[in-house]
């Protein structure tokens, strides 16, 4: 720089000027700069380190205090903070990590006080253990960071650290010395971390930190929490979080110590009572999270705590107990600041209590999976701050007061059973009106559901004009009249739709469709009458689940990937629709597709190799012909498989092997050809249900079927198959055993099954009881074709079976004795074969037995007698076998035609035996109610009153649905 020299004193004020402002400036850019020695450092930093984001791509020049990030002191210009933690949390967070190695240069910012690394991916297996000599950090994050192994002692050595989070899922810590000398902490979270091995001495450590204000702990696999504790020294604490922890124990006195104690996180561990008794002195207690603790007993009251904000006690089990003592402990609060109670899955019973209507700062009550019973209180209008009200899976059978429509801040109204794979079983009673919904300004869901179709009415004015635009509804099984239809035009930011069996029996309008297609994620509107053209002209880019089943759409089918590309469920059974089933439809990602009773024609699309993910095809009962795809079993994923009741011709596809995983298989009523493959025995080992019945295979039925061991309906009948009935039966372990366990895939498809027994087609489900119903239909069925020989010995081994059927083949020689081990048979028919010799007196063991049909054979000799049998007395199920005698046909020639006087005694003892008989038949009619009652019926009783424990199964299943949804999707968006 050049300064002009001059005498002139005012051009000297000038120069003087000039100077002090160059060297101003000079000053000001050195504040910006920091020290050279700091700027190297965090270059070799960041040389070190992968960047895929370009988070640090501001660390170029020299004024390294304005690099992204870092922060220097304002006087001294040292580097005092240095904050890289990746605070994305969407599809970018794997990119916007930060990698690599973490270089010690660090070290020569001795200034550093505030260190930040969280949520980004390192490749250090362990924690630098020379963060141990960064001595002036206050401040220390290195949180889901994925470090792992051992946390090193030196860390110890950070005297000034207010703050230290190192939650991560991979470290562990042998014990917990180094923590005690962090004499200034604060703040801690190990998080995640593996404090197994440090025994009871973890709390001996913290312990020694007084000044500690919140302790986080939760998934520390800590094994133990220690009853007695000489001196609490951390009564200053603030939050303590022991959650995830699953240890075992007593709530231990010295927590009454605790009195500054704002919040309190114990959930998911083993507590065993008692509890709380003494909690008057946990006075300052905001947030209480005692969820899954296994308690059990009475419900706590809460006696002086009244500044509690928040109670979690979902999943435990106060058996039986009633919420009306609970709520009585606030009453001796002069206020309360309750805001968000969770009393889900805790076993309650009973009525829901007017006091619930003091809690007026409520803004989130779950009062879920409990069996309450009886109407919503009317004080439920008093909780002005409701936003959120869940009474799902209860028991509740009253009604739903009008004042629930004052509510103005509520967004999110559950009184359903939607979550459960099970119909609903809550019981809503009444009419809905204007009133129950006029000032719900801010309601986005609302979902509600009764048992029996007409309990619960909706009944608004035809013009009425809803407060709300809901993002979910949820109806089923109530009566929504027809001014419903004319609201529901009035709901166009619909997500998720469920209008299940609810009396829509209109058309529902296409400008409807086409006002939420582009929003939709869920549309069932199974069950109703609805008339119309099939909506599929529009775009639905989001929509997953599609049921229209059971109502009168009409039309063509036509749906392909680019008018919805994200649908994986579609089920459009029992509807009028026609044309054929477009190729096109091989190319969508489908999970599950229905097209059941409709009148579809032409063949099935061969691409069917394009599924990737298929799980459920049900064409059944439709006019389809042709081939059955040769490349059908290319998708292996492939689990039930219904074609039945069309006109396919073929054989069975060989490539159907694939499918190790097939669980149903229903061919039924077409007409293939050729033999039942042998690898159907050997290939498909998850089979429980096989039906091909009515098709014209022929053939001996291969020995390898008996490899089976889960089939529990097997239906071979109306074919041509001949030779002898295979022997091995006593492996098809789930007829001689039981079936075993529930369902073990799940799939939310309303299967329907039919079969042929007790003389009549017998239809089953799993929509409209409970998938148990169906799993436990058993039934052998190869009547109608011709098989010869005998009926081996080993049918007696599958004394699970409640329905065989062997009628009308060619089979010989005498009724195994051991059929009597069929304790459970309910339908037995052998008619129409060649059979001889004497009806086994063990038929009568089969108490069960309500049809039985051997006629047109050769047996003879005396008809048994005793128990059930004695009800089956049509003479019809014996006919055309000219050698049998007794009831109900005539009586045997061996015996005597009585003399008066014995026709006389033998009346009296007549009588006896008639009274001791029907004594005998009522109590076997009792006893088989009695049995299939329980186990039907039972299994749901149990069911309900296990609840619990199945809940978490559950929920676990969900989870996973979840997951796999969440997944696919995801996968999804990547595509497109
Ligand atoms: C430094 O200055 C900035 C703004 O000039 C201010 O926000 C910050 O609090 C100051 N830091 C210290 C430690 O004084
Ligand atoms: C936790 O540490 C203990 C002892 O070091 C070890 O036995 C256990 O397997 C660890 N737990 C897990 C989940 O790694
Ligand atoms: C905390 O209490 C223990 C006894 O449990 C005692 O030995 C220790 O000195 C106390 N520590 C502090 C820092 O007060």
């Amino acid at each position: 720089m050049e300064i002009y020299v001059s005498c002139n004193p005012f051009s000297r004020l000038i120069v003087r000027f000039l100077l002090l402002l160059y060297l101003f400036l000079n000053a000001s850019t050195s504040v910006n700069s920091c020290m050279e020695e700091e700027r190297r450092a965090l270059l070799a930093f960041k040389q070190d380190l992968t960047d895929r984001s370009g988070r640090l791509s501001s660390w170029v020049g020299h004024e390294c205090c304005r690099w992204r990030g870092i922060s220097c002191n304002n006087r001294t210009r040292r580097v005092a903070k240095l904050d890289l933690r990746n605070t994305i949390d969407d599809e970018e967070y794997e990119r916007s990590c930060l990698g690599g190695k973490l270089n010690p240069s660090l070290l020569a910012l001795k200034h550093l006080s505030y260190l930040d690394l969280s949520s980004n991916k390192f490749e250090e297996v362990h924690i630098p253990s020379f963060f141990g000599q960064l001595t002036s950090l206050r401040y220390l994050n290195l949180s889901y960071a994925s470090f792992g192994g051992e946390i090193p002692p030196s860390l110890g050595n950070l005297s000034n650290l207010n703050y230290l989070d190192l939650a991560n899922y991979d470290v562990s810590s042998k014990n917990l010395n180094w923590l005690s000398h962090l004499s200034s902490l604060k703040y801690l979270n190990l998080g995640g971390a593996n404090l197994t091995s440090t025994g009871v001495g973890w709390l001996h450590h913290v312990n020694m930190l007084p000044t500690l204000l919140e302790l986080y702990l939760p998934q520390c696999q800590i094994p133990n929490l220690p009853l007695a504790l000489q001196s609490v020294n951390f009564t200053s604490l603030l939050v303590l979080d022991l959650s995830s922890n699953d240890m075992n124990f007593s709530f231990p006195n010295w927590f009454f110590n605790l009195t500054s104690l704002v919040e309190l996180d114990l959930r998911q561990n083993v507590l065993r009572g008692p509890f709380l008794n003494n909690s008057t002195s946990l006075r300052s207690l905001e947030h209480l999270d005692l969820s899954n603790c296994r308690l059990q007993g009475q419900l706590p009251k809460l006696v002086g705590m009244c500044e509690l904000k928040s109670l979690n006690l979902e999943y435990n089990y106060f058996g039986a107990a009633e919420i009306q003592e609970f709520m009585s402990g606030f009453s001796n609060c002069s206020y309360n600041r309750m805001e968000s109670l969770d009393l889900s899955a805790c076993g309650l019973v009973g009525e829901l209590p007017t006091s619930l209507g003091m809690l007026k700062r409520l803004q989130h009550l779950d009062l879920s999976r409990n069996s309450f019973w009886g109407s919503i209180p009317e004080s439920i209008g008093n909780l002005s701050s409701l936003k959120r009200l869940d009474l799902s899976q209860t028991s509740m059978n009253g009604s739903i007061p009008e004042s629930l429509g004052q509510l103005s801040q509520l967004v999110d109204l559950d009184l359903s059973d939607s979550e459960t794979v099970s119909p609903c079983e809550i019981q809503w009673q009444g009419i809905l009106t204007e009133a129950h919904f006029i000032n719900l300004t801010s309601l986005e869901s609302f979902k509600v559901c009764t048992k029996r179709p007409l309990s619960l009415i909706f009944n608004m004015a035809y013009d009425w004009d809803p407060p709300f635009k809901l993002h979910t509804i949820y109806i089923e099984n109530c009566r929504v009249g027809p001014a419903f239809h004319r609201w529901l035009q009035s709901q166009t930011q619909l997500v998720d739709v469920t209008l299940r069996n609810t009396g829509i029996w209109d058309t529902i309008g296409e400008d409807w469709f086409m006002k939420i297609s582009s929003q939709v994620h869920t549309l069932d509107l199974s069950y109703n009458q609805i008339r119309g053209k099939f909506p599929f002209q529009y775009e639905f880019p989001y929509l997953t689940n599609l049921d229209l089943s059971y109502n009168q759409f009409e039309g063509t089918f036509q749906l392909s990937l680019s008018n919805a590309p994200v649908l994986l469920t579609v089920d459009l059974s029992d509807n009028h629709l026609e044309g054929t089933i477009p190729p096109s439809i091989c190319d969508m990602l489908l999970y599950t597709l229905s097209l059941r009773n409709n009148q579809l024609t032409g063949e099935f699309p061969q691409a069917w190799s394009f599924w990737s993910n298929i799980n459920v095809v049900d064409v059944s009962h439709n006019n389809l012909s042709g081939y059955i795809p040769s490349s059908m079993g290319i998708p292996s994923s492939l689990k039930v498989l219904k074609m039945n009741n069309n006109n396919f011709g073929g054989e069975i596809p060989f490539s159907l092997q694939n499918c190790s995983g097939l669980t149903n298989i229903d061919l039924g009523g077409n007409k293939l050809t050729g033999k039942l493959p042998s690898w159907i025995g050997s290939k498909l080992p998850e089979l429980q249900i096989l039906q091909l019945r009515s098709n014209l295979l022929s053939g001996h039925i291969p020995q390898q079927l008996c490899n089976l061991r889960k089939v529990h309906i097997l239906d071979l009948g109306c074919n041509n198959f001949s030779g002898t009935i295979p022997t091995c039966l006593n492996n098809l372990t789930s007829l001689a055993y039981g079936v075993q366990g529930p369902w073990s895939g799940y799939f939310s498809y309303s299967e329907q099954t039919t079969i042929i027994s007790k003389g009549t087609e017998l239809e089953y489900s799993n929509a409209n009881l409970d998938l148990w119903i169906l799993t436990h239909v058993t039934s052998f069925d190869l009547s109608s074709n011709n098989l010869e020989g005998e009926i081996p010995e080993e049918i007696g081994s599958l004394i699970e079976l409640g329905s065989l059927n062997l009628s009308r083949n060619q089979l010989t020689e005498k009724i195994p004795l051991k059929i009597g081990n069929l304790t459970r048979l309910e339908s037995l028919d052998l008619s129409h074969n060649h059979l001889s010799g004497e009806i086994p007196h063990s038929i009568s063991f089969l108490n069960f037995l309500s049809h039985l049909n051997l006629s047109y054979n050769n047996l003879s000799g005396r008809i048994p007698t005793g128990n059930q049998l004695q009800t089956l007395d049509d003479p019809s199920i014996y006919e055309g076998n000219p050698s049998l005698c007794g009831f109900p046909l005539q009586k045997c020639s061996g015996d005597d035609m009585p003399t008066e006087q014995t026709i006389l005694a033998e009346d009296n003892k007549d009588h006896e035996d008639d009274d001791n008989e029907k004594l005998g038949f009522y109590i076997s009619v009792v006893l088989g109610f009695v049995i299939g009652f329980w186990g039907v019926c039972g299994t749901l009783l149990v069911k309900k009153s296990w609840m619990h424990a199945y809940f978490q199964l559950f929920d676990n299943i969900k989870d996973k649905v979840t997951l796999a949804i969440a997944l696919k999707v995801g996968r999804l968006q990547r595509r497109y």
